[in-house]
């Protein structure tokens, strides 16, 4: 599959739309790379456990291969796509992570390249109109990562490159120790792709400490230090024991009373979040607290022993849900080290992902019964994750697997293919000992070995 180029792949013939017009990204083979998508399978699934109508299936094989078989089964039906490929960061334990010849030249990012290309084309066939690809990269290949993918996708189906902290101790490194990677995301049509959500857990409920008769609810400052100032948003508050309260600044609205309003003159005239409009109508919204700390200030300049703030309720934040974070804190890769040791599998695979990763971009695809698609398997983690995630929201969904048959080089688990079908069959039974599944909760997978014709 890395075999050479031949001399005539070398030439720069236009392989996408981006290449006519003469702009992105050109390494020496893109014709060929992109051209390998379009070639017809040269081998057969073949099942190599009975259950081969299984909800879930692993494949062993390369996953060029693999993507070329499913097309007639997948295509426009997967929802979901995470991959991990290799970072090319020079690594090599146990599988190959490093794609350049000794001297360093162009080919290191050259065959990184034509690995991912022709995959990335195939990826965007079996996407729905309202699937998305999530992609795990590290600084190594970002750049051309996300330039190929502008071609493939399109740039306007971007939807964002999500930092990761991968680790908190390294202290490797020559000027800064690396800590984190990143999830780049796809979307087939970002137009048609739902906002994604982020689950409210328990310290998210935590906050929303107050209650009335519309139900639970928490508050934010009404004055954040951090707003520029902007007309119709300085104005009197009348607060509970009748005198007034306004953002620090130097204007002040010529009449004594609730709600009368100011041009802000200069960065120092502060203001509230909110217009004078905006709280004639909501004032119900308000809420007064006494401090002694308070930033606001009553007439004649003095500090006001007055804060306000707005209330936001918990039934609102369920109905329309969180908009995720664009970054990821606390799904470091140490979890996904001991996840792999409590199934009894330490030392057998380098820098498995942690399921916690795999379950939050289920969770954010909010599709209970989506069809989800891992070709660079490694051990096995967006299984787990999906078997996870159904046993805890009773979804359906349905994965589906690609590893390759790389020889580990053990006595236990003589490929990698192997390890990832061990790993899923492990994680399935310590699910199924902790809850019996549900009916027609989807927990059986099945095996295929890609087998040349
Ligand atoms: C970074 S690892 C994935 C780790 C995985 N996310 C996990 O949590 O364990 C990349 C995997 O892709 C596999 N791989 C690389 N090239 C492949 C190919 N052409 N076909 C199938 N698998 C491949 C490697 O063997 C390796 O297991």
């Amino acid at each position: 599959m890395q075999s050479e180029p031949s001399p005539k792949s070398r030439e720069p013939a236009p392989a996408t739309a981006r290449d006519v017009a003469g702009f992105g990204l050109f390494w020496p083979g893109k014709a060929a790379a992109f051209a390998e998508a379009a070639l017809p399978p040269r081998s057969t699934l073949v099942a190599r456990t009975p259950n081969a109508a299984a909800a879930h299936s692993v494949i062993a094989g390369d996953n060029l291969e693999a993507l070329r078989l499913l097309r007639p089964q997948l295509a426009k039906a997967v929802r979901l796509v995470y991959i991990d490929p290799p970072y090319n960061a020079g690594a090599e334990y146990l599988y190959a992570d490093t794609f350049h010849t000794a001297t360093g030249d162009g080919r290191r990012h050259s065959r990184w390249l034509d690995l991912m290309a022709p995959r990335l084309v195939l990826t965007r066939e079996l996407l729905r109109s309202d699937g998305v690809l999530f992609v795990s990269i590290g600084d190594h290949e970002l750049a051309h990562l996300r330039l190929l993918c502008d071609e493939v996708f399109g740039e306007e189906n971007f939807v964002a490159c999500v930092p990761r902290i991968a680790k908190r101790t390294s202290n490797k490194g020559t000027h800064f120790a690396p800590s984190k990677d990143y999830l780049l995301a796809y979307a087939r049509d970002l137009r048609q792709l739902p906002p994604f959500h982020d689950v409210i857990d328990r310290d998210y409920e935590k906050r929303f400490r107050g209650k009335d008769e519309r139900g639970r609810f928490a508050t934010v400052g009404l004055y954040q230090n951090a707003l520029d100032p902007r007309p119709n948003q300085r104005y009197w508050i009348a607060c509970p024991d009748g005198s007034l309260a306004i953002p620090p600044g130097e204007t002040f609205p010529d009449a004594l009373e609730d709600g009368a309003f100011v041009t802000p003159r200069s960065q120092k005239d502060r203001v509230w979040r909110w217009s004078h409009q905006s709280y004639r109508e909501r004032r119900e919204l308000l809420v007064w607290k006494k401090s002694k700390r308070s930033p606001l200030l009553a007439p004649g300049g003095g500090a006001s022993p007055w804060n306000v703030y707005t209330k936001y309720y918990l039934e609102d934040r369920l109905r329309t849900g969180l908009r995720p974070r664009d970054f990821l804190d606390g799904l470091t890769n140490d979890q996904g080290t001991a996840e792999l040791k409590a199934l009894g599998l330490d030392d057998c695979f380098p820098f498995a992902k942690p399921v916690g990763l795999v379950q939050r971009l289920l969770q954010w695809i909010a599709a209970k019964d989506a069809v989800v698609l891992d070709y660079f398997a490694g051990s096995g983690t967006t299984a787990h994750a999906v078997l996870a995630e159904n046993a805890a929201d009773g979804g359906t969904r349905r994965f589906v697997l690609v590893q390759d048959g790389a020889p580990t080089g053990r006595t236990d688990f003589a490929t990698i293919a192997d390890l990832t079908i061990e790993r899923i069959a492990r994680a399935k039974a310590r699910l199924d000992a902790e809850r019996a599944p549900r009916p027609g909760e989807p927990r059986e997978f099945a095996v295929f070995d890609v087998r040349p014709d």
